[in-house]
């Protein structure tokens, strides 16, 4: 039986889904656990929480536009690439709102957090893996958890964005060495100068590769924002603990600007200097 009451609104959910049913809000809302009582520990816990619910959306575009790319579905994949680029947009506004919080408020809690770091995230990696960025080190610190590092080894194993846009070139009929398609997929990607030539051919002949030329440059978005992201996060981290090490163990500041040296795609960078 449906009951409405006096403005048309349903108000009975005895054997029905509400809203926060549906959302499992529940779970969601009962997550944010305070090791403290500092009143800024909420916001801190709530920033990565958000951090992380759109990195879990990131890897599922990612993962679905890599294999669009492979299957050369390229308008879908563009869409999901293109959303990608709003999750990272709307990301690094998020870097404001933890702005707000001063060094003498996060000394009040940093303590509670032990040797927990956002250098610990699985899927901040998962990330960086499809971006064809592999390190191990996750792999080890997960070593307590089989199924998540089940998980992270498949992600390291499998093949990037990158590689299947280089695949891609090869489909078309540019020679692209046979060390750059069959590379070990667990190593990081290394600038090669067969694919710098493609892409050079590609920019010049726009018309004639547009698909190609539209992925470059959808590439060449998603890492403009993660840099980006990259670059707030360390702005951010200097601002709240300056030059202190991190609670994960690095120089902190120090190693968030060394890992803004790399390119995800190093030649889709380099020829716009060739041109
Ligand atoms: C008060 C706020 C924050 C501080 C002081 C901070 C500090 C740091 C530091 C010092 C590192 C280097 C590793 C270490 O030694 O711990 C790091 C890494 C990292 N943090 Fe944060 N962070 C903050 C907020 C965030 C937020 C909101 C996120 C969002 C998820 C985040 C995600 C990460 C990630 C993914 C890394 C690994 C970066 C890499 O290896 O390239 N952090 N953070």
């Amino acid at each position: 039986m449906t009951f409405k009451d006096e403005q048309g609104i349903y108000t009975n959910f005895k054997e029905k889904m509400t809203y926060g049913d549906y959302l499992d809000l529940d779970s969601i809302l009962n997550s944010q656990n305070r090791l403290s009582d500092h009143h800024d520990e909420m916001l801190f816990i709530i920033i990565h929480q958000v951090s992380e619910l759109w990195m879990k959306l990131t890897l599922h575009e990612l993962r679905a536009a890599i294999e669009a790319i492979q299957e050369e579905s390229y308008q879908p994949a563009f869409k999901m690439l293109a959303r990608v680029s709003n999750i990272q947009n709307q990301i690094i506004q998020a870097w404001d709102v933890l702005a707000t919080m001063t060094p003498s408020e996060y000394l009040g809690f940093r303590d509670q957090l032990g040797q927990a770091s956002g250098f610990q995230s699985y899927q901040y990696r998962m990330v960086e893996f499809a971006l064809g960025y592999k390190t191990d080190h996750v792999l080890k610190i997960y070593e307590k958890d089989p199924e998540l590092k089940a998980e992270l080894k498949e992600a390291y194993e499998a093949p990037g964005l990158y590689d299947v846009a280089i695949q891609a070139l090869a489909n078309e009929g540019f020679a692209i060495d046979e060390d750059v398609l069959n590379r070990d997929l667990t190593k990081t990607y290394e600038a090669n100068k067969s694919v710098e030539e493609a892409w050079i051919q590609v920019y010049r002949h726009t018309d004639r590769y547009w698909d190609l030329y539209q992925l470059a440059e959808k590439l060449v978005d998603i890492e403009d924002w993660m840099q980006q992201w990259r670059f707030r996060h360390m702005k951010t981290v200097e601002r709240i603990i300056g030059h202190k090490q991190g609670t994960g163990g690095s120089s902190g500041v120090g190693y968030l600007k060394k890992v803004l040296d790399h390119y995800f795609f190093p030649e889709l960078w380099g020829i716009r200097t060739k041109l």
